[in-house]
């Protein structure tokens, strides 16, 4: 039977609504500097060169709701948006080969790349490019994964559900952000080279799924120095006189240094480094987001990996119990920290380890990447792939199955522990009648279903929910090749060795056809679908087993697709563009209310509610607090909701930092129902001017609840000086 969007629509929302408010109560009840441009000697001396290529860089704001709206990444319900500690971007890289070939690949700050986004993007692009420059085959999405995000731009349930659904206007921030960032590449194309150089980088990632990682085959993990990938790769992009004008770096580690108390939008590690090195490049008086040099940190097979370098530890310091990470039976204490001794601290190690060995990396950057630019897409039918030897980890054919997610997904991680009473490797099918009731309601798997995924104990029969399953099941996988970089463009997590794999398929196969490949693991890519972890680790069934929705052979299917996009990339044949994914539109749902009015007194927004000292030394934290408007009225994209300005000698001000800086956070909250505080505080370390400051705030109210005009306001503090 088919059923029209009118009906599914009400079945689907209130089945999600139930699941919502369970997951409300568990959440309740659970405890829980490197100069660059001066001093580097261009490779050819300055001479002006043939290039392999022409490149254009871009770079846009895609931050979103600062208030109210639940945070993605720990699925937790109860973390949302309070506030900003710095901006989230898109950055975009045009390529274009001699012969007029291009492909695009964009980083964003986001946790990850929804199908719905990579669908829009491609659309919009479309209209204004036409329909032969870009499309989903040579456009590649990927995220950085930080967890401090706003969420809600998934039009799958499952990814929406601590969100309270699909936000529709923070969606479209992202889209037009990322579609900004490419016309940006797409408009400064310069002819331009490129040079790679690999390394190790330590002490900035470790495994949290060790016990998984153990039970893949001791000869493959004798091939390799750790339990996650070291290596980082830089590239570096000189312009004809061989000045570097971009820099893209790819390095396995979550953005979970930010961890899930965090109420603040922030890039975490990865943003953290880009924002320093492009502020190192372009200058103080740069503003970010703004300047020429663009720096991006790319995310790659991180499906493992934690930032949390000091380990899983229960709160009396001692070791977790580590198959199941627990400490006495329960899984809420046992977290992951470090190496700093806050939060902000640790995004700030991880993310300098990152900047500091990239950018020295750079400037001794010197395998040059030339060649054709090429790509290979296809669209997979991911609930039913028929995976063949070798791929399918025995002499017969194996098939992936429906979507599914095990009972340690509950469980969480040690960077972000979920419900109660889930354990990582939990196989019991008898666990908690509790969500055996949520389970069931949502879909009762069938036995061949529980066939498909076993070991796999089903809690949430994701790819059964009727009418339209909760994840995505036409997965997108693509190769981009510019030369012989080639990034393989993965729909989910790759844990540590699932990307090895991956790589080393490729590279045996590509190499035939392309000489020297760096063959890299783009992260989080074009569309989401979970983790994958290798058929041996989804044995063990800990958080990544658990959430590789597929089944036991979804990393064979992956690899399967990859090789033969590679054969056809040596080959010169065209690939199947597969099945068509499903139009998500209008089947959505979203429960958080619209902003309804703003108040403040005396309708003064922007007006102060308590204000500075009159003087502050260096290393003291500023801090005043302005009525405003609701956040989410307008989310000041490429603007600012603050400003900490200094004082010039003729009375004018100078804006020194901004709500993209790292040195300022802005804190919402709700006062008396309808009133908006915003806490702005500057941290006045060393490296500041003594002088005479002030601090603005800047945004927009809604004065009426009966009309959506939203009304411009702006405040300033009293002056302040800093003293040495
Ligand atoms: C999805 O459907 C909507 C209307 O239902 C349409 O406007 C949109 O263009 C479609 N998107 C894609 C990617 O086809
Ligand atoms: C990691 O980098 C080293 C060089 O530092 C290289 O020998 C090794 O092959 C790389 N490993 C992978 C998995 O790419
Ligand atoms: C820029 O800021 C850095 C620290 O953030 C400081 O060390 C440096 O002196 C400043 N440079 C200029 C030109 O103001
Ligand atoms: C998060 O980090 C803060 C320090 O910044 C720490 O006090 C808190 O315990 C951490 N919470 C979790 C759940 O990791
Ligand atoms: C999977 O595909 C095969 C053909 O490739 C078909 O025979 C089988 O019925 C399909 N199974 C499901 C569950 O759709
Ligand atoms: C695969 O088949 C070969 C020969 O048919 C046999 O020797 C080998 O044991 C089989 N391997 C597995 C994993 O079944
Ligand atoms: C569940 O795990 C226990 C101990 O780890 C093991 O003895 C048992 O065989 C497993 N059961 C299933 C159904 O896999």
């Amino acid at each position: 039977m088919k059923l029209s969007a009118a009906t599914e629509f009400p079945d689907m929302m209130m089945r999600s609504i139930v699941v919502l408010i369970f997951i409300a109560f568990l959440a309740i009840t659970s405890a829980v500097k490197i100069k660059i441009d001066g001093t580097h000697q261009p490779k050819n001396g300055g001479v002006t060169a043939a290039t392999a290529f022409q490149i254009g860089t871009g770079i846009y704001d895609i931050t979103g709701p600062a208030a109210e709206t639940g945070m993605m990444g720990y699925a937790m319900p109860g973390q949302v948006t309070g506030g900003i500690h710095f901006r989230l971007r898109a950055r975009a890289f045009v390529f274009i080969d001699a012969n007029g070939n291009r492909a695009v690949y964009v980083s964003t700050d986001s946790c990850m790349i929804f199908q719905a986004v990579k669908l829009e993007v491609i659309q919009l692009l479309q209209a204004q490019f036409g329909e032969d420059m870009y499309s989903a085959d040579n456009v590649l999405l990927s995220g950085t994964h930080t967890h401090s995000g706003p969420g809600g731009y998934s039009m799958y349930a499952l990814y929406g559900i601590t969100t309270l659904g699909f936000y529709k206007e923070h969606f479209n921030a992202i889209c037009n952000g990322i579609v900004q960032a490419i016309v940006q590449a797409h408009n400064s194309v310069q002819p331009a080279n490129m040079f790679a150089q690999q390394d190790e980088l330590w002490n900035t990632n470790i495994n949290r799924s060790p016990t998984a990682y153990l039970n893949n085959p001791a000869s493959e993990r004798a091939q390799y120095d750790a339990d996650v990938d070291k290596n980082i790769t830089v590239i570096r992009f000189e312009d004809q006189s061989g000045n570097p004008f971009a820099a893209l770096s790819f390095f396995a580690v979550h953005c979970t240094s930010m961890n899930n108390t965090n109420h603040l939008i922030s890039g975490d590690n990865k943003g953290y480094a880009s924002y320093i090195w492009e502020k190192s490049v372009n200058g103080n008086s740069t503003l970010p987001g703004k300047g020429p040099f663009i720096a991006a940190f790319g995310q790659s097979n991180e499906g493992d990996v934690s930032p949390n370098t000091m380990g899983a530890k229960c709160p009396d310091g001692t070791p977790c119990d580590a198959p199941d990470s627990t400490c006495n039976g329960k899984n809420e204490g046992c977290i992951a920290h470090g190496p700093g001794k806050n939060m902000f601290e640790s995004t700030q190690i991880i993310g300098t380890n990152q900047y500091e060995k990239a950018s020295a990396m750079f400037e001794t950057a010197s395998i040059p990447i030339t060649g054709a630019v090429q790509y290979r897409h296809t669209y997979l039918p991911m609930t039913n792939v028929t995976v063949n030897p070798p791929f399918s980890s025995s002499n017969t054919s194996a098939t992936t199955c429906r979507a599914a997610m095990g009972y340690s997904f509950a469980a969480g991680t040690t960077d972000g522990p979920g419900a109660f009473d889930f354990t990582q490797g939990d196989n019991n099918t008898n666990g908690n009648p509790f969500w055996n009731f949520i389970s069931r309601f949502i879909a009762v798997p069938t036995e061949e279903q529980k066939q498909c995924q076993s070991p796999k104990p089903i809690l949430i029969d994701v790819g059964m929910t009727q009418p339209l399953p909760w994840t995505p099941d036409v997965i997108p996988i693509q190769i981009v090749a510019i030369g012989n970089l080639i990034l393989c463009a993965v729909p989910g997590e790759f844990t540590t060795m699932s990307g090895r794999r991956l790589r080393n398929a490729v590279r045996d196969t590509i190499a035939a056809g392309i000489e020297n490949p760096i063959v890299l693991v783009a992260g989080l890519a074009n569309t989401y679908s979970g983790y994958i972890a290798t058929f041996e680790e989804f044995e063990v069934q800990r958080y990544e087993g658990a959430s590789t929705i597929f089944g036991p052979h979804t990393l064979g299917a992956y690899i399967q697709g990859f090789v033969e996009m590679a054969q056809s990339i040596v080959d010169k044949t065209e690939f199947p563009a597969g099945p068509t994914p499903r139009n998500m539109t209008g089947h959505t749902f979203f429960l958080l209310p619209p902003v309804v009015y703003d108040e403040a007194p005396g309708s003064k927004f922007g007006a102060v509610y308590r204000d500075v000292q009159s003087s502050y030394s260096i290393g003291e934290v500023v801090s005043v607090i302005f009525y405003g408007g609701n956040p989410r009225n307008n989310y000041m994209t490429e603007s600012t909701f603050l400003t900490v300005d200094l004082k010039n000698s003729d009375g004018s001000w100078t804006t020194i930092l901004v709500d993209g800086d790292w040195d300022t956070r802005m804190y919402w909250n709700m006062h008396d129902l309808a009133q908006s505080l915003f806490t702005i505080e500057w941290n006045v370390e060393a490296n500041y001017l003594p002088g005479t400051y002030r601090i603005t705030h800047s945004g927009y109210a809604k004065e009426s609840v009966f009309s959506d005009k939203l009304t411009p306001y702006s405040g300033q503090s009293s002056e302040f000086t800093i003293t040495a």
